[in-house]
């Protein structure tokens, strides 16, 4: 699309816009009795206004009904976790048998590390992002203490070249070939939270089966920002959390994929838990574990029905916005972004954007990367109506969601940015 620098232009592209109405769904937090301009969907996605209406059923039913609530006649509570599944389906390209709506992105890493990360003398080393999310990073360090192995001996760090930013396909394959023989793991982010870098899920999978290693990803920012196919491209097991771009509410429940080739093998190592026993037998109260097969079989505990409800809201969105129309919409709206961000004078502090250009390597994101005063204008930008996020040392990472953000947002952003350089 050719771009112009100017407000007509982006309101005039509004008017166009299929996914229009999908705004209205949402609350939009007031600044000074306006709309903010919110770009922070990558850190906490905004309330669809469905979302107290499902809680409230839930809640209704529980005051109505208290325990018989689990049996009711609309969504059950026993098997309320299970409506999740098509939305989920469509948005990671799994199959209802491999994903999951459970617990929390940290505790399933964890859950899912205990199956897939099983160190033999040889084969023990877990390759990471050197940039990738702390959380990861402290949950893969215990994980590999767990065993008995240090990060010096079994973490391997996957480094940008000199004076580069993203890391590139060519060298996180040749990384994994060259350390093949000794690879039990490769758990990259599907997209880099501080950079924006779409991974290249596909060839990195390939790469990490060929060497034998097992293949995992955290989508907490690339699941509802990216079309996923992680069946088709046999991933074996990914995690994700629901409050970012998925919009289920701060702390909303997690979720987790596990490859049906994995899922239903029971024979796999887990942790397991009442609600991971066959479903038609867990209230006999048997003695010896059975696991269901299929991904429901890492269950631990009865689901949280209120969280599910909220992200139920948020699902039902998703599935009538369609995540093929949205991207194509986000791939318009950062692209519209980078425009306008091209435009700023050299002599205006303009910053550099580190996500990478090619709009087959990002989501929605970008990452915006000052040489000084970064957080002085982001302070700035807060006080003038705009919502998006600072890390540190020196990045702005600004989000335009295609569910809810306008080419007037970015446009409307990008002049204020200016204007607060
Ligand atoms: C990439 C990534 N991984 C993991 C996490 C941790 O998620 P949780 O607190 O839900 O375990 C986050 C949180 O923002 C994240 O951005």
């Amino acid at each position: 699309m050719v771009y112009q620098n100017s407000l007509s232009f982006a309101q005039k592209l509004d008017k166009k816009d299929p996914l229009r109405e999908f705004r209205r769904q949402f609350h939009i937090p007031k600044f000074k009795d306006q709309d903010v301009i919110y770009l922070c969907g990558n850190s906490l996605g905004l309330q669809p206004k469905i979302a107290k209406d499902l809680i409230n059923e839930e809640l209704q039913s529980w005051s109505e009904l208290g325990v018989e609530g689990h049996f009711k006649e609309k969504n059950p509570w026993y098997g309320y976790h299970h409506l999740a599944k098509p939305a989920l389906s469509k948005l990671t390209g799994g199959t209802a048998e491999e994903v999951l709506a459970c617990n929390s992105l940290t505790t399933n890493l964890h859950l899912l590390m205990v199956t897939f990360y099983q160190p033999t003398k040889n084969r023990y080393k877990i390759m990471i992002e050197a940039g990738a999310f702390p959380s990861d990073q402290y949950a893969v360090e215990s994980q590999l203490n767990y065993h008995g192995f240090s990060t010096d001996q079994a973490l391997i760090r996957l480094e940008p070249r000199t004076g580069e930013s993203t890391l590139r396909t060519e060298d996180i394959i040749s990384l994994i070939e060259e350390n093949g023989p000794n690879l039990a793991l490769v758990l990259l982010g599907g997209v880099q939270y501080y950079t924006g870098q779409l991974f290249d899920i596909p060839g990195i999978t390939k790469a990490g089966k060929k060497a034998g290693a097992y293949v995992g990803f955290d989508l907490a920012h690339a699941i509802g920002n990216v079309p996923l196919h992680l069946h088709e491209w046999g991933v074996d097991f990914a995690v994700w959390c629901s409050y970012k771009y998925l919009n289920s509410g701060p702390g909303g429940v997690g979720g987790m994929f596990i490859h049906f080739k994995h899922g239903k093998n029971q024979k796999l190592k887990r942790f397991a838990g009442w609600w991971g026993h066959h479903e038609e037998e867990r209230f006999l109260m048997k003695k010896g574990f059975q696991a269901i097969p299929s991904v429901d079989g890492w269950q631990l505990s009865n689901a949280n029905v209120l969280s599910l409800a909220s992200h139920q809201a948020a699902l039902e969105i998703f599935s009538k916005a369609r995540i093929s129309r949205l991207r194509e919409k986000s791939i318009q709206l950062t692209g519209f972004m980078e425009f306008l961000l091209e435009q700023f004078d050299e002599s205006e502090n303009k910053p550099e954007i580190l996500t990478p250009k090619d709009p087959q390597q990002r989501g929605c994101q970008l990452s915006l990367s000052f040489n000084r005063g970064g957080k002085q204008i982001f302070e700035h930008m807060e006080r003038s109506g705009i919502i998006a996020d600072w890390r540190e040392p020196n990045v702005i990472r600004v989000a335009p969601v295609p569910l809810y953000n306008s080419f007037e947002d970015v446009y409307k952003f990008t002049h204020i940015l200016r204007n607060c350089i």
